[in-house]
């Protein structure tokens, strides 16, 4: 265990975040008094004096009451002071810088995201980027004040380039639509997503069916008198297509009287092929879907057995090529580094076979360990690549890509990740998939329907988002389903 005092309490969280960027396995502690009892054998103190403009950040490193490092900033806040947002962001950047040179000392480790800890690193470069800094200036701020590495600079510098033109075209009539469905074929051993399986809920698809194009209609009416224009639609979840046939194909027809003729990208995440036959297939053209994915995570079959996904690397390569020959020319295909047993052999297998495929975009996740999830539970009977393999994986994956023609479009980090890596989107110039953009730097009011979907409504003017949530369990969706309409009507009038 790990004792935090931080006088500016709000600091507290990231600071626990970037200690355990550190030490993943460590709990770190956080103290309300900087004399309250220690509980671990490290302690870390952060506090600060103002003078005039300057606020000095001095930090301490203890270990068994002696202090084995020091780190101070003076931050000159002349410049910014009427700003108190950005006054807060300049404090408590140096906070972060200060304890993360005491942790790298301490551990012999730099960390490649630097003082980042959020979930969306793009999007402190696209604020950089509306401001008008020039791209050198940008490139400092991101190597100066957030100590990423010229790898991560670079990747980011790429991935906002490709943003901009889909961006700029925002404006607060535009909006884009998610609907869950939080249903799949078996339960596969990483995910933490609250899906069920079909065989468990096939006596309540019919009435979530129901209960979602009731939600869908009624807000859809009030959202299209008020003129919006939907840019996108994104249907997700769980696996879409594991519904049956005549249920997918109602829920189609009910979408094509709901949404106007006109959507930009229609997806459907396929993502399982054990779930998408050629009937299917036939259906989702049929409707006008644009986009759909088709995720094999893996090409090795012993690895898609022990993951508890039912198909094989036969599957995938029949299901691809089924979806191409019905005409679809945006296919999407994830992948995940560092699933249990695999080695940088298996990950040149599967990347072989998907350079064969030539799919459009290719999304590459690192393996999390995710609380709630099979493989977190039974973590002791598995293997897993070490950081610096995991690290490789992602490098190959990149370098596939890239000979694919692919340039990375959308990336997001999360919690309990191999290596504290990154989840990278992929596409060939032209087949970015709007919707991954939008939902990632929050940008665009995004309704979502459905159970565990989370609406998000931006502000343009405050540079703001409101969330609604609808209730997680689809039992629970079901059975207060006006309730959830009602929570956006307020909105939506608002
Ligand atoms: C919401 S899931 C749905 C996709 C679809 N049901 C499927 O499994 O093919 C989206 C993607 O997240 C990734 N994913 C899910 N859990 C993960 C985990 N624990 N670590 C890394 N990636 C994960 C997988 O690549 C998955 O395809
Ligand atoms: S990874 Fe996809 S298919 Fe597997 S359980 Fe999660 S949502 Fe379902």
């Amino acid at each position: 265990m790990i004792d935090l005092y931080v006088e500016v309490r709000s600091f507290a969280h990231e600071l626990d975040e970037l200690i355990r960027a550190f030490f993943p396995s460590k709990k770190v502690n956080i103290l309300d008094d900087i004399e309250d009892p220690p509980m671990g054998d490290l302690k870390i103190e952060v506090v600060y004096r103002n003078k005039q403009d300057t606020t000095y950040i001095s930090s301490k490193l203890i270990a068994r009451e002696q202090v084995i490092d020091k780190a101070n900033e003076d931050i000159d806040l002349s410049c910014i002071k009427s700003n108190k947002l950005l006054t807060m962001r300049y404090i408590k950047n140096g906070s972060k810088r200060c304890v993360y040179n005491m942790m790298s000392r301490f551990a012999g480790i730099e960390l490649d995201w630097g003082i980042l800890t959020g979930i969306r690193p793009t999007k402190i470069v696209n604020e950089m980027l509306d401001a008008n800094m020039n791209r050198r200036l940008i490139i400092e701020t991101l190597s100066n004040e957030y100590l990423l590495s010229p790898s991560k600079v670079q990747l980011l510098m790429e991935t906002t380039a490709q943003q901009r033109s889909i961006l700029s075209k925002n404006h607060n009539k535009i909006i884009s639509l998610y609907i869950n469905i939080p249903f799949c074929t078996t339960k596969c051993l990483y995910c933490s997503f609250p899906s069920d399986t079909i065989e468990r809920c096939h006596d309540k698809l019919d009435k979530y069916i129901e209960s979602l194009i009731y939600e869908l209609k009624s807000v859809m009416d009030i959202i299209l008198k008020k003129d919006y224009i939907i840019q996108t639609v994104y249907i997700g979840g769980g696996t879409p297509t594991s519904l049956y046939v005549d249920q997918l194909e109602r829920l189609f027809m009910e979408l094509d009287s709901i949404l106007p003729h006109y959507i930009e990208e229609y997806t459907v995440e396929g993502g399982r092929p054990d779930s998408l036959d050629l009937e299917k297939l036939h259906l989702l053209r049929k409707y006008g879907v644009t986009r759909i994915s088709i995720n094999p995570q893996t090409m090795n079959a012993d690895t898609l057995k022990r993951i508890g996904r039912s198909h094989t690397p036969d599957d995938i390569i029949n299901c691809f090529e089924s979806a191409r020959s019905l005409g679809f020319d945006s296919i999407n295909m994830d992948v995940i580094i560092g699933l249990p047993g695999e080695t940088l052999e298996h990950v040149d297998k599967t990347m072989t076979n998907i350079y064969n495929l030539s799919p459009d975009n290719l999304t590459v996740h690192t393996l999390a360990i995710k609380k709630g999830s099979l493989l977190k539970e039974h973590i002791d009977k598995y293997e897993f690549a070490d950081n610096n393999t995991a690290e490789e994986m992602l490098d190959k994956c990149k370098l596939w890509s890239k000979n694919m023609g692919m340039i990375p479009y959308y990336l997001y980090r999360q919690k309990y990740m191999l290596g504290n890596l990154e989840n990278i989107g992929y596409s060939k110039p032209g087949k970015e998939c709007i919707y991954n953009i939008q939902m990632m730097e929050e940008r665009q009011t995004i309704w979502a329907f459905g159970a565990g979907g989370i609406s998000k409504v931006f502000y343009e003017e405050e540079n703001r988002l409101e969330r609604v949530p609808n209730v997680k369990s689809h039992v629970e969706y079901m059975e207060r389903i006006d309730e959830m309409i009602e929570r956006k009507m307020k909105l939506i009038e608002k």
